[in-house]
């Protein structure tokens, strides 16, 4: 199979990886790829991802049995269903589908709707109005921004002042901030569940945790994700199997009573409250960083399930997985998540690969034959080992052989794992 692949990240470099591993594959491509990816993909640049006659036409004239569609961006952009009306087949969801990220109000809805568990919570368009029940309801209480913001339009205040606050600061997040979500604050704690689906069978991936504070102990800003590890004990059976029959099964049959069959990989984020998993969030597609830990613990062939997923006979899949466990821990650029220098030279890559561990590209660049950093998160440092502990242990030491300038990354990635096993 020829395989087009969209997106430029470490999940598309896990992706990647896993893609390249399968026995179907013919030849694939990367668009616009990194570094990373070169070593799997030819990568194509000059298209843009979101322009989708372009993208469209690159893969009629390369004849691309199947389109993997790793951000957001071009899922929510339609880019699946241009591909489809050309005859393309695609690994991802519809822009209907894909409604389930793109928009908050759209997915909160759809749960309050169908009794999927997820905070109470309330729409305003006036500022004043949504400040009001703010006041009725006190904090801490959480404030969002309805449409995408990259990760950054959701504000957890701890008080009603900073929940007032909060709310003017919505309209820094442009249209996406033009509509709010005031939601109750849930106290537990987070794991993201991954899964495929071809819109009627779902099959959860093994259970991860991000890490999605800049520091230790859980300090600092948010970021797009620091570290993730899998399996997270947190989910344990009976929380998987929660979380299977109360959200995933429930969101897809919900879905498809709306009419809207979703293809690809669905993302719970979860918060666990007293043993009862509750959604805080869903993506329409893989997660990032959970994707470098889930995926090196997949025994199955990752494009044979996706083909799967596009024909819509998932049910005939059967999923192995490893049984040990992966950490994966994020090096990020001094200054990110605001404002960091780029062009840094990166060594130590090859060093840490003998070692045993895999990585990822996320942001990086090749300038004169020299890795170099480009990005805010650079590289994703996995080690997988026989349980968390030992994977732990291994990882860093992994790390300690990678350096660039200004270099940051967190001690404690999983750490949180061994109080719960
Ligand atoms: P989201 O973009 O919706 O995933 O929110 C970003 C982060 O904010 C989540 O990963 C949580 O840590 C936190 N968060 C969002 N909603 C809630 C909530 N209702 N209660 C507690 N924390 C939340
Ligand atoms: N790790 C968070 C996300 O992918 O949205």
């Amino acid at each position: 199979m020829n395989i087009l692949l969209i997106g430029s990240g470490g999940r598309e470099h896990a992706l990647a990886w896993k893609i390249a591993q399968s026995p179907l594959l013919t030849k694939m491509y990367a668009m616009p790829g990194n570094p990373g990816i070169a070593e799997f993909a030819e990568c194509v640049g000059g298209i843009s991802i979101n322009d989708n006659a372009a993208v469209v036409k690159f893969a009629q004239e390369k004849n691309i049995d199947m389109v993997v569609v790793g951000p957001e961006a071009p899922l929510v952009n339609g880019l699946v269903d241009a591909l489809e009306f050309a005859g393309i087949k695609a690994f991802g969801c519809k822009k209907s589908a894909a409604q389930i990220e793109g928009s908050k109000i759209f997915a909160k809805q759809l749960m309050k709707k169908y009794g999927i568990p997820t905070a109470k919570f309330e729409v305003f368009d006036n500022p004043d109005a949504a400040k009001n029940y703010i006041r009725s309801e006190g904090a801490p209480i959480v404030i969002k921004a309805d449409g995408l913001a990259a990760g950054k339009g959701v504000i957890v205040a701890q008080d009603l002042d900073a929940a007032i606050n909060a709310v003017d600061e919505m309209k820094n997040f442009g249209a996406a901030g033009s509509k709010i979500v005031v939601e109750e604050f849930m106290d537990g704690e987070e794991a993201s569940i991954l899964a495929f689906t071809d819109g009627e069978t779902i099959i959860p991936m093994i259970a991860a945790q991000d890490h999605k504070r800049l520091n230790d102990g859980d300090e600092g800003v948010n970021t797009g994700g620091m570290g993730a590890y899998a399996p997270a004990p947190v989910v344990t059976e009976k929380v998987a199997a929660l979380a299977n029959e109360k959200i995933l099964k429930p969101i897809i049959a919900a879905l498809r009573a709306e009419g809207i069959i979703y293809r690809g990989c669905l993302y719970a984020g979860l918060m666990i409250v007293n043993g009862e998993p509750k959604v805080v969030e869903f993506n329409a597609r893989f997660g990032d960083p959970e994707t470098q830990a889930v995926l090196p613990l997949l025994n199955s062939d990752l494009l044979e399930i996706m083909l799967s997923c596009a024909n819509g006979d998932l049910a005939k899949q059967k999923i192995n997985w490893s049984e040990g466990a992966a950490v994966c821990v994020v090096l990020a650029s001094g200054g990110y998540p605001k404002a960091y220098k780029k062009n840094l030279p990166i060594s130590g890559i090859d060093a840490a690969k003998n070692l045993g561990a895999v990585i990822f590209h996320a942001g990086t660049a090749e300038l004169d034959g020299q890795i170099v950093t480009s990005g805010g998160r650079v590289l994703g440092v996995t080690a997988l080992d026989k349980n968390i502990k030992s994977a732990i242990e291994k990882v860093y030491k992994c790390v300690g052989e990678i350096h660039f300038e200004n270099m940051h990354y967190r001690r404690d990635i999983a750490a949180k794992a061994l109080k719960n096993v």
